[in-house]
């Protein structure tokens, strides 16, 4: 509770302070210190706002998985009444003195309307705001390139080409679909010719094609139709955001988006945090570098320098394990997949919820509500257009809980099926508690705790428990190394990524959107050592091209999420009784992983994150700390430092032409010259 009490402290002093007009709002905050009314208000705000969210959450549902324009309006109709109930309950929520009522959960309650909201910004000023995050994510989500190469192709390969298979009776689609480089070309399509997508076309491209000029030209491509239409109305948000946040009583919008994590030193313990990790990620990045060098040749990646940032197989180079096939360290060994022995085991989406279900149950957690069976949507549903991406569902009423997800018969799918039945386990651990309270500890533990129980799932032990993966007579150590790697790919190397997304949007709402797009790449090239394959100016508006920057959505929580699933993992793990390797633990079957999981969950957010760690840790530690996490790699590890052993540096060194892809040219502004060798100075990183 220190936490909201400086806050409340904060906001009264703030008001006398500032000459903004929403203060006149602040006098009248915090007068009312009745208790009993508070507590009146507060069962009230339980009862409305579950119901409330219940409308909004089912109008949504209904919409993501039957498209239509009257399931749109009629969503968009919810929504509106939903911001409505909201702006009245921060109004009544902002009468009362929170810090001095008794109940302390009456206190969090109170706090946590009042916090996170936009609120206290003028009707007109709220609207623009809302307006503006919807147009941003339209226009992202409308964003079509043409395919590369512009000449027609060859009429006869249907333009969607998806291998089907047939297993009792039904048609699923599979997924990893062979990847062609040309969109094929007819000529009743021709007025769709330029219609490819961030998804799945694009992605496609990234993941798959080693044709340089062609990842290039997709790359930029994505960020001419989506940066420049973005700059202006993301400039107005900032400004706009701040406004709420200033009159909140906050210092700016960045300051309130870390206002939930409860912590007073927050950007220097996850700079602490991104400090540790950073050992490792240079260690996986010089190896990664030397692959890219042999593949691409030096004249593209410099074998000391930085890497553009379009050849690591994703449109914001934050997860490389599409570049496998480039760097896996044993090709002669497998990269355990397990998809062909589910084929051929006859294995529908409805089997692999039910296996995810027994996970759990097998631990002594909750089986799902008959509701979930009823109303999911678990595969991809003929004849109706459905907004595929995974998704677990809480309705807020304690009774209907849902899962949406095209499933297709792979191993990724199994592992994402576990993933969303963890959040569902969490949403049915907490239901207990008031609305408010539904939620994780803090912004990173509903992902963290999800990724934490699939950590278990991927790993060979348990796909040999569970039938799916026979112990061929392949050397162990290198399908390990082969397996550390596919994670490896996947979670450190999307670490500095992670970090560095909200590391410019708070410099952004702190400093200002002078030079945003140069601040960007400033912090692309000093966090994860890449550069852009081509210049860039402030013309264009590159941390657009990601969807959670234009959609107003915090970032740094998937950073600490990722840090996170693995302390989760390992006291699963210590609960279990494992010994041996950290990445060859399965907690299934667990009774004491599944009581120890249930007491993370119960809580919800009714206590702050460094209780529940406290806890979980039995004392240990009461921070987010990365040591699982390096533990957990640390035989990969010491297998990158015996193959970096030659290299004559383990990271990269910037020079004059990587920073002038991006940074003015010097002599335009007399202090950018200045930051320009700065920069250049810090990322010169020293030999460890
Ligand atoms: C999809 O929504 C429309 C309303 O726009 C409704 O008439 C139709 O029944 C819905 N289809 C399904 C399968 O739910
Ligand atoms: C697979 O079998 C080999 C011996 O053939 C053994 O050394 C190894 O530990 C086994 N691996 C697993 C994951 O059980
Ligand atoms: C965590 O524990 C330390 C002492 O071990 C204490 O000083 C600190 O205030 C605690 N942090 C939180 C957020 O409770
Ligand atoms: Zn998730």
């Amino acid at each position: 509770m220190e936490a909201c009490k400086g806050a409340v402290f904060r906001l009264t002093l703030f008001a006398f302070l500032t000459r903004y007009a929403m203060c006149q709002e602040y006098f009248r905050m915090g007068v009312n210190t009745n208790s009993a009314e508070a507590s009146q208000f507060l069962r009230e705000y339980d009862r409305e706002a579950s119901g409330m969210c219940y409308r909004v959450t089912m109008s949504q549902w209904r919409f993501v998985t039957n498209i239509t324009e009257n399931n749109r309006r009629r969503m968009l109709e919810e929504l509106a009444l939903s911001s409505k109930f909201e702006r009245l309950s921060w109004r009544k929520a902002a009468a009362y003195d929170a810090t001095r009522l008794s109940d302390p959960q009456g206190r969090r309650q109170l706090m946590k309307i009042v916090m996170g909201s936009r609120a206290a910004l003028p009707d007109d000023k709220y609207s623009e705001l809302q307006q503006l995050i919807t147009e941003m994510k339209e226009i992202y989500n409308s964003a079509k390139i043409c395919p590369y190469g512009q000449k027609p192709y060859d009429p006869h390969i249907p333009r969607e080409y998806i291998p089907e298979y047939q297993t009792m009776g039904q048609t699923y689609h599979l997924a990893n679909q062979p990847y062609q480089h040309y969109q094929p070309y007819t000529e009743s399509s021709e007025s769709n010719y330029c219609d490819m997508q961030l998804d799945p076309e694009i992605s496609r491209i990234l993941a798959h094609s080693r044709i340089e000029s062609e990842l290039l030209y997709v790359w930029k491509s994505f960020r001419d139709q989506t940066g420049p239409k973005l700059r202006n109305r993301f400039m107005r948000y900032v400004q706009l955001a701040n406004q709420a946040a200033v009159a909140t009583g906050y210092r700016d919008a960045g300051d309130q988006m870390r206002a939930p994590y409860e912590d007073q030193s927050f950007r220097a313990s996850v700079e602490e945090i991104y400090n540790q990790v950073q050992p490792l990620y240079k260690q996986l990045f010089t190896y990664v570098r030397r692959k890219l060098v042999q593949r691409y040749g030096e004249t593209t990646v410099r074998s000391d320098g930085p890497i553009p940032a379009h050849l690591l197989g994703n449109m914001w180079a934050q997860n490389w394990k599409s570049i496998m096939d480039i760097v896996m360290p044993f090709p002669q060994s497998p990269n355990v997949d397990v998809t062909a022995e589910m084929l051929r085991q006859g294995f529908t989406p409805l089997r692999m919820f039910q296996m995810a279900e027994e996970f759990y149950t097998s631990m002594g957690l909750k089986p799902v509500p008959p509701e979930f069976w009823r109303g999911s949507l678990l595969a991809r549903p003929p004849q109706r257009s459905v907004q595929c991406t995974a998704s677990a569902w809480d309705f807020c009423n304690r009774i209907d809980y849902r899962i949406k997800q095209c499933t297709e018969v792979t191993q990724q799918d199994l592992v994402s099926t576990h993933h969303e039945l963890a959040h569902i386990q969490y949403y049915l651990q907490y239901a207990e508690q008031p609305q408010l309270f539904r939620d994780g500890a803090n912004p990173a533990f509903h992902e963290a705790v999800a990724n934490a129980a699939t950590l278990s799932v991927y790993n060979l032990p348990h796909l040999q428990r569970v039938g799916l993966y026979q112990n061929k007579s392949h050397d162990p150590y290198e399908v390990g190394m082969n397996f550390l790697m596919t994670m490896a790919l996947e979670k450190v190397a999307y670490l500095p990524f992670a970090f560095m997304v909200d590391q410019w949007r708070w410099s952004v709402f702190e400093d200002g959107v002078q030079n945003m797009n140069t601040r960007w790449w400033q912090m692309k090239l000093r966090y994860q050592g890449v550069i852009p394959p081509l210049s860039r100016s402030e013309g264009d508006f590159d941390p657009g091209s990601k969807y959670h920057i234009v959609s107003d959505q915090e970032y740094v929580k998937y950073f600490l999420a990722t840090i996170l699933e693995f302390q989760i993992f390992e006291q699963l793990c210590q609960a279990s009784g494992h010994t041996g390797h950290l990445y060859e633990c399965d907690v299934y079957r667990s009774r004491d992983a599944g009581r120890l999981l249930s007491e993370i969950m119960q809580a919800g957010s009714s206590k702050p994150a460094s209780e529940i760690i406290k806890s979980m840790t039995r004392g240990k530690t009461n921070r987010i700390s990365p040591e699982a996490l390096v533990k957990y790699f640390r035989p990969l590890e010491l297998w990158l430092r015996v193959q970096n052993r030659d290299e004559s540096l383990i990271g990269w060194n910037s020079n004059y032409h990587d920073v002038a892809l991006f940074a003015p040219q010097r002599g335009q502004a007399d202090t950018r010259g200045i930051s320009c060798i700065a920069l250049v100075l810090s990322s010169i990183l020293t030999l460890l």
